[in-house]
């Protein structure tokens, strides 16, 4: 979904961060100073942060990068290039994951991009958190012949997130089975890969990715589990958007372009090095419940969880909330 064109130009025209005002923006528009208040009212109620000062005008708190597919397009690889089947690129979506399953019958390669979500969805039933303003929100849509190796698969995708994301500048990363993206143990980001058809036949998987680039602090509030966003960590240095979304499809492309014929393996020492949790205590939750508790030792080749307990019982972990204490 677009949003109306007056409402895209406001936005285009406050993204530099400076100061406008109610009148320049009023005649760049073409409406009256009290309707560009209603429509900055209704950007601000979807996660923008814009500052109203009396005598200089509206400002966002801070400078916006618009999606921007020729940007993107300028740091793709000629494999990932290949992969793309079509671009989906929007401005609000209910959830970009959602939209790709919603058997519009996109073809196989489907990159899709809203710049908010209004129903983002986390893993286990969770709400994505996607205000607008700068954060990522990309699925990718693939047609498998099998669903067999498809656990593998989000691991192998949060390996591949990692080296697009320490390819930007991130530091002290790590990897929370299955596969949250952590910064001094603090969630930066997530992927949720949903399958649709058969539970042994060909199936369609939408690979979701949700990076937090900049969450407001009204916005974080409601966040119900500890997180950071690229801002609060590197500050002005913090990388372009659109680039980053290029160096993630750099790596996501490709993993899916081979995924049936390789699977996790090629993946699987690096998302290892990248894990935070072996040799920690956790907690498995089923919802509220704690399902299993013991020392996380490692994962299997299909990438399942193996968590020891006090009596050297070992579980295998399929799917489930991984609860640790860093330190
Ligand atoms: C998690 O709980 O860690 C997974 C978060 C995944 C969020 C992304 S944002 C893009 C895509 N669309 C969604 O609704 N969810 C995923």
């Amino acid at each position: 979904m677009e949003f109306k064109h007056t409402v895209k130009r406001l936005l285009q025209l406050l993204a530099d961060g400076r100061f406008h005002s109610g009148t320049e923006l009023a005649e760049q528009v073409g409406l009256s100073r009290a309707a560009v208040w209603k429509k900055l009212q209704a950007l601000l109620n979807l996660g923008l942060e814009i500052h109203a000062v009396p005598g200089k005008g509206y400002c966002l708190s801070k400078r916006l990068e618009l999606i921007d597919r020729g940007q993107i397009e300028s740091v793709l690889s000629k494999k990932a290039s290949k992969g793309i089947g079509r671009w989906e690129i929007h401005d609000r979506l209910t959830s970009t994951n959602s939209y790709l399953l919603s058997g519009k019958g996109f073809p196989c390669g489907t990159v899709c991009l809203a710049e908010t979500q209004t129903a983002g969805k986390g893993r286990l039933g969770r709400t994505w958190v996607s205000p607008l303003g700068g954060n990522i929100y990309l699925s990718v849509l693939w047609y498998f012949h099998s669903s067999q190796l498809i656990a593998g698969l989000s691991l192998a995708a949060g390996a591949a997130i990692m080296r697009a994301l320490t390819q930007a500048g991130f530091t002290r990363l790590g990897l929370k089975w299955p596969n949250d993206i952590l910064v001094d143990g603090r969630k930066l980001g997530g992927l949720l890969v949903e399958v649709a058809g058969e539970s042994h036949g060909p199936c369609a998987v939408v690979i979701g990715v949700g990076l937090n680039l900049y969450i407001p602090d009204e916005w974080g509030k409601i966040i119900d589990q500890a997180w950071v966003d690229a801002e609060r960590i590197m500050g002005a240095a913090r990388p372009s958007r659109n680039r980053l979304i290029g160096l993630i499809l750099n790596e996501l492309l490709p993993l899916l372009s081979d995924y049936e014929r390789a699977g996790l393996l090629p993946y699987l020492a690096e998302w290892r090095r990248w894990n935070c949790v072996f040799g920690k205590h956790v907690t498995i939750h089923q919802g509220e419940t704690v399902f299993f508790e013991g020392i996380a030792r490692d994962v299997t080749d299909q990438g399942l969880l193996i968590v020891e307990d006090g009596q050297g019982e070992r579980k295998l972990i399929a799917s489930g909330d991984v609860r640790v204490r860093f330190e």
